[in-house]
C-alpha cells in the first residue's frame, strides 16, 4: 500500500518544529504504545537528536502490558532515551510526565520550564495536554489531524507546554509500517483501503493473538487458517453480505479494524523490539 498523506499543514508543522525546538527545554514525543517503533517519526527523530527528550508510550491501556515493558527497556537501555508508558486521559498517569520533567530536566530556572508535545497524528497529544491542564484546551478526536496549530498553555507548576499538530513524513516505508499506522488510526481513513489494512490486521492477530480472536468472535469454531478465511467468517457472522450472499470484504474488514482500534479484541501490541531487530537483520 502506497500511502501519500502529507498535507500542507504537515509541511508547515515540520518548519514550525525546526524553528521551535531550540526554544524549549524538553520535547515530549508521543508514541502509540501499540506500535512504538512504527509511530516514531523519523523527521522528529532527526530534528531532536541533540535535545532533551521523553518518549511517551500513550494508549498503554490498549497495548499488551508485557510488550510495553519490553519497549520501555528498549528505549532506556538500547537507545538511551527516557521513556514512560501511560493512558493520557488519566490524571495520575499524565502527571508522571510533569514529575519527570520538573525533576530531571536541566534548565534556566529564571524562567518557566518549556515543554513541547510532538508526534504523529492521533496518538493522544491533545488528550495528554488537556489532562495535564485539568481542562479542555485542545480539540481531541478519533480521527487523525484534528490539531492544526501550535498552542501554548501555562500549567500550574511554572511550566509552559506547547502542543503541535500531528505530523507524518512524505514516504512511509516499508509497507508493513504504513499498514500498521493505518490500522492504528494514525492515517486518515480517506487515504487507506480498508480491505488491505483488514487483511494486515487479520494476519497480525492470527499470528500474535489467536486466542483473543476466539474470545472476541465466539462464532469462530477454531482459529481460521488464513486472513481471508478470518475476514470471511466475520463477514458471514455479522451479515456483511452483498447480493447473492457474497461476502462484503470491505465491510467485514471495517468491523475487524474498528474492533482492533477500540480495544474490543483485547490489549494488543503490533510489534516488539525483537520484531524490529529481526527485520533489521534481514535487510
Ligand atoms: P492530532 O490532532 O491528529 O494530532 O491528534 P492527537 O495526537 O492530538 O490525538 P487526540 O488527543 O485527539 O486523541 C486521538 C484519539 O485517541 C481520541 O479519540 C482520544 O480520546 C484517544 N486517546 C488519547 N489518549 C488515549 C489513551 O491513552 N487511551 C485510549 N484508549 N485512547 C486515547
Amino acid at each position: 500500500m502506497n500511502i501519500q498523506w502529507f498535507p500542507g499543514h504537515m509541511l508547515e508543522t515540520k518548519n514550525l518544529l525546526k524553528n521551535s525546538i531550540s526554544k524549549v527545554d524538553v520535547v515530549l514525543e508521543i508514541l502509540d504504545a501499540r506500535l512504538p517503533f512504527a509511530s516514531e517519526n523519523p523527521l522528529v527523530e532527526n530534528l531532536c537528536k541533540d535535545k532533551a527528550r521523553l518518549k511517551i508510550l500513550n494508549k498503554s491501556d490498549l497495548a499488551d502490558p508485557e510488550v510495553t515493558e519490553k519497549w520501555l527497556a528498549y528505549f532506556e537501555k538500547q537507545r538511551k532515551i527516557p521513556a514512560i508508558a501511560l493512558c493520557g486521559s488519566q490524571k495520575g498517569q499524565a502527571a508522571k510526565v510533569l514529575n519527570y520533567c520538573v525533576s530531571n530536566i536541566q534548565r534556566n530556572r529564571a524562567r518557566k520550564l518549556r515543554l513541547m508535545v510532538v508526534g504523529i497524528p492521533n496518538t493522544g497529544k491533545s488528550t495528554i495536554l488537556n489532562t495535564l491542564a485539568g481542562k479542555k484546551i485542545a480539540k481531541t478526536g478519533n480521527v487523525p489531524a484534528v490539531t492544526r496549530q501550535k498552542q501554548r498553555t501555562s500549567l500550574k507548576n511554572n511550566v509552559d507546554i506547547y502542543d503541535t499538530p500531528g505530523i507524518l513524513w512524505p514516504v512511509i516505508e516499508p509497507e508493513e509500517r504504513a499498514l500498521a499506522l493505518a490500522a492504528s488510526g494514525a492515517i486518515t481513513d480517506a487515504a487507506v483501503d480498508y480491505y488491505e489494512i483488514g487483511f494486515f490486521a487479520a494476519g497480525l492477530l492470527l499470528k500474535k493473538y489467536p486466542n483473543l480472536l476466539l474470545e472476541r468472535y465466539s462464532f469462530l469454531q477454531d482459529i481460521p487458517k488464513d486472513e481471508t478465511l478470518l475476514i470471511e467468517e466475520i463477514g458471514r457472522a455479522r451479515g456483511c453480505l452483498k447480493k447473492g450472499g457474497i461476502i462484503n470484504y470491505q465491510k467485514a474488514s471495517e468491523i475487524l479494524i474498528r474492533d482492533l482500534r477500540s480495544g474490543k479484541i483485547g490489549k494488543i501490541s503490533f510489534e516488539t523490539p525483537k520484531d524490529i531487530e529481526s527485520a533489521n537483520e534481514t535487510m
